[in-house]
């Protein structure tokens, strides 16, 4: 069986640090025989969630507003591993990754209202949250790290592994460091080898 890996890339810039470890953790699953699939936040039109409002998706477990999240949902659904990149924007997540997280709602009513499966395998899935900050601080990530812990199990995911590296804020800055890149894609391999032997 060939695991599905779905990346997310929830930079305010294309080709940014968390891209390009995303990347490498990407090109890891590959080699360990996954199919991989990228999407990046910036080039989707998506709003944040506006369930208070309409509430719509509590009966059903669908989100009502008509954007590209409509096309996210099933590859969220139906990845058997969820890597997500974001780097460290006031102390949280960025306002591209939070609007997604936001918008899985529906899918947090899905699991907790309606005690519907949130993934088609209908098991849990490993998780990759994967971070930069530019201030030398692990506290930076705390936030950051709570609200996706939140998200990944909502979706059935499991919090399996982080990379999250301190000083680095220029586009660019990831190569200067000295295992990061490398570090990702140990671990992109690692956890879908894993994710295979524990399918079988
Ligand atoms: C809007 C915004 C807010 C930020 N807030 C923080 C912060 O609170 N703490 C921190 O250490 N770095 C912060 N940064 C710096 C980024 O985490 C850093 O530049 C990172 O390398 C950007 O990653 P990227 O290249 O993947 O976009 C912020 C950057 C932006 C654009």
């Amino acid at each position: 069986m060939v695991l599905k890996v779905l990346g997310i890339a929830g930079s305010p810039r294309r080709h940014g640090n968390t891209e390009e470890l995303l990347d490498s953790a990407l090109d890891g699953a590959r080699i360990q025989g996954a199919a991989t699939e990228k999407l990046v936040l910036l080039d989707m039109k998506f709003s944040g969630c506006i369930c208070p409002e309409s509430e719509d998706c509590q009966p059903t477990g669908q989100c009502s507003v008509m954007d590209d999240m409509q096309s996210l949902y099933p590859k969220l659904r139906a990845a058997d591993l969820l890597f997500l990149a974001s780097p460290i924007c006031f102390r949280s997540v960025s306002a591209q990754t939070k609007a997604l997280i936001d918008r899985c709602q529906a899918l947090w009513v899905t699991k907790y209202l309606l005690k519907r499966p949130v993934s088609d395998s209908g098991r849990m899935r490993p998780g990759l949250f994967i971070s930069v900050s530019d201030r030398e601080d692990p506290k930076e990530f705390h936030g950051a790290i709570l609200t996706v812990r939140s998200f990944f199990i909502s979706l059935n995911v499991l919090y399996k592994a982080e990379l999250l590296f301190m000083n680095i804020e220029k586009k660019g800055d990831v190569f200067k460091h000295p295992t990061a890149l490398e570090k990702a894609f140990e671990t992109g391999a690692k956890l879908v080898e894993k994710a295979t032997a524990t399918t079988q």
